[in-house]
Order: C-alpha cells, then structure tokens, then sequence
C-alpha cells in the first residue's frame, strides 16, 4: 500500500508554506520574522517542528522522532488526518459507536460522509462487521481503544483483523491507555504504514489545557500531517511544559496509581446503590454507570454543584452517565451526594 496514493489530489500537489527560518538553524540576529526582539520567554515564533519535543517522545516511547506528529490538542491531529486524506463529498469514513463524538463532529465539518459500524452489545469490535461496511471510498477507519465513552479495550485480535485487511488508514485513538494495562499499538507501528496512533497528555498527564495531543505513525504519514498542519501550531510555552510534564514520569505513575485506586473504591461504593443497575467494566479513568433513572440522578448531582456525563443517548448506552473518577475527597462528595439520593427516592 503506497500512503501517497490514498492522498487527496490537492494534497498531494501542495506547496507547502515555509517560513523563513524552516531549514535554518536559528542563530544569530533574528531580522526575518517581524517579531519583538525582546525577550521574555515567548516572543520568539515557536519551533515549527517541535524538534525537542518529538525527541523526549521518541526516546520515552522507543521510535524515531519521525514517526512522531504533535496536535494542538490530538482533536486537531484528528481533523489534519481527515483533511489530508478525504476528499469532501466524496470520500468516507467509519466510526463505531458508542464512541468518541469528534470523529463525526469532525467529519462533518469536512464534509465527509461517517459510516457507522457499531460496536457489539457488550462493546466489543466486531472487525469483520467494520470490514463489511468498508467501501471504495473509504479512506480512514476510527477505532478507540480504551473505548470512550464505554471505558473498555477492544481486542487486540480484532484490530489486528482490521489493520491487516483494510487498505486505508486505521487511526488507532489511545486517549486513555495510561490508565489500562493493555499494550499499545505503537508496537504495531513497524508492521503497518497506515496505522495512526493517537496519544494526549490531556488525560494522565493532567494536561488538558496546555492542548498537546501526541501521534505516531509511520515516517510516510507524519510527513504529510508535518505538511498541512499550521507552521506554528504548538505555542512556546506549551512545548516546554510538555517535555517538563514527560520526563516527570514518577510522579505521572504516582498519579495514575492513585486515580486506579481511587476508581476500584468508586466502583465499590457505586455497587451498593440500589438504583445503579450496571457498572461496565473500564480501563480508562472513567465509569459508565447505567442507573434505573440516568436523567433524574444527573439532574440531582446537578443541584448539588456535582457535573457528570449524560451519555443515555448514545447507542446501548440507554440511561447512563459517564462519570470521571476525581480526588479522594471528590469522588467522597459524589458518594455522598448519592447516597442522598438514595435515601429520598
Ligand atoms: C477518545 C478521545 N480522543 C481524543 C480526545 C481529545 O483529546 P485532546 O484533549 O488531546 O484533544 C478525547 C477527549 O476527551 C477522547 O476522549
């Protein structure tokens, strides 16, 4: 499979915007960007290529810098990937719900046609129901593992099934893999060129507002992303905070030891309650809880400054509320506060 085949024309034909410090080292008397020449930190136009960056990511995750796309937020590495690859009104491509909402949202805005092929019941893929739907218009199929907002992994077998039998790009979303003790398909990277690995630290790096998604690809497809995406798209700060937040991996670890911990207690007291019907089993730093009445426990929660995630209209996910495990005292105010519930109703 050649990845420059499966390009849109005009993407493939781009020239792309170079800015004048692109091949240059930046040393020297900076007289070509129009900048302030006063230095604060930040009055600098940021690297374009995030060299630094990319090489605390290659060195952490045992790839070449090459291989590594950084996203103002991995929502944008998604969009860039939509728009490098389809082509409006003509192209498509496949989610499976109950999933992540953007790969729609952002398939619609580039007018892009999104088939779905759902997940099982259970949530589980079903790769040959994936690989049914797939057409010759379809350029990208999505597939997020642990799954949002379900929390559960989807088999490694069947994604294997999906990426050996399509001949697209297979964008593999791991949001949330530093919570779960699966492997991630960044080791699959070598066998397949068109797989995508789609990372954050806006989950277990506690980085959401910095806007800093991390993917890994092969050399072919990080290069054409490195072609489309804004020059300057990761900001100074955001570069520097993102190898200080990487190379704190101990207290990372600490952090995510103690969300799992404080997951099991959740689940725990969730258990007990007489109007939660179901807990689905979740390797991410969330429960989706199916209650007898999801709507009037939002709402209460609601009343008492308590904000969870109605996810009742999503398929199979009838009456439930996708909830983040917080701190200790949090997640006991959320007990609490159920428990309350409990005893009015
Ligand atoms: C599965 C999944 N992918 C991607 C994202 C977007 O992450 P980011 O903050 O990096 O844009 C989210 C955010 O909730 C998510 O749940």
């Amino acid at each position: 499979m050649k990845i420059e085949n499966l390009l849109r024309n005009n993407i493939r034909a781009l020239k792309p915007y170079k800015a004048a410090r692109h091949d240059l080292n930046a040393k020297g008397i900076l007289l070509d960007a129009n900048e302030s020449p006063f230095e604060n930190g930040y009055n600098r136009y940021p690297d374009p290529y995030q060299k630094q960056l990319k090489k605390t990511v290659a060195n952490l995750k045992s790839v070449k810098s090459e291989q590594v796309f950084i996203g103002n937020g991995s929502d944008e590495t998604l969009d860039l990937l939509i728009r490098a690859f389809c082509e409006p009104n003509t192209d498509n491509v496949i989610i499976m719900p109950p999933t992540y909402g953007m790969y729609e949202v952002l398939a619609n805005i580039n007018a892009v046609e999104c088939i779905k092929a759902p997940l099982n019941k259970d949530f589980s893929l079903d790769a040959e129901r994936v690989l049914v739907a797939v057409n010759s218009r379809t350029k990208i199929i999505f597939i997020c593992s642990p799954n949002n907002p379900t929390g559960n992994s989807l088999s490694d077998s069947e994604i294997n099934k999906v990426l050996e039998n399509f001949n697209g790009i297979v964008v593999v979303d791991e949001a949330y893999i530093d919570f779960s003790n699966a492997k991630s398909t960044i080791q699959l990277l070598n066998k397949f060129p068109n797989l995508f690995v789609n990372q954050t630290l806006s989950k277990a790096y506690a980085g959401a507002g910095l806007r800093l998604g991390i993917g890994f690809s092969s050399v072919e497809i990080i290069h054409v992303l490195n072609t489309i995406k804004p020059p300057y798209n990761i900001n100074s700060l955001t570069q520097s905070t993102g190898i200080d937040l990487l190379k704190n991996e101990s207290e990372i670890q600490a952090n995510i030891n103690l969300i799992n911990a404080e997951k099991k207690r959740l689940y725990a007291e969730l258990f007990k309650l007489p109007f939660v019907v179901e807990i689905f089993p979740s390797e991410a730093n969330f429960w989706l809880v199916r209650f007898k009445n999801a709507e009037d426990i939002h709402k209460s929660l609601i009343n008492n400054g308590i904000i969870t995630r109605n996810r009742s209209h999503e398929l199979y996910c009838e009456n439930t509320l996708r909830i983040t495990v917080g701190t200790t005292e949090e997640n006991t105010q959320l007990i609490n506060c159920l428990n309350q519930i409990k005893i009015t109703e």
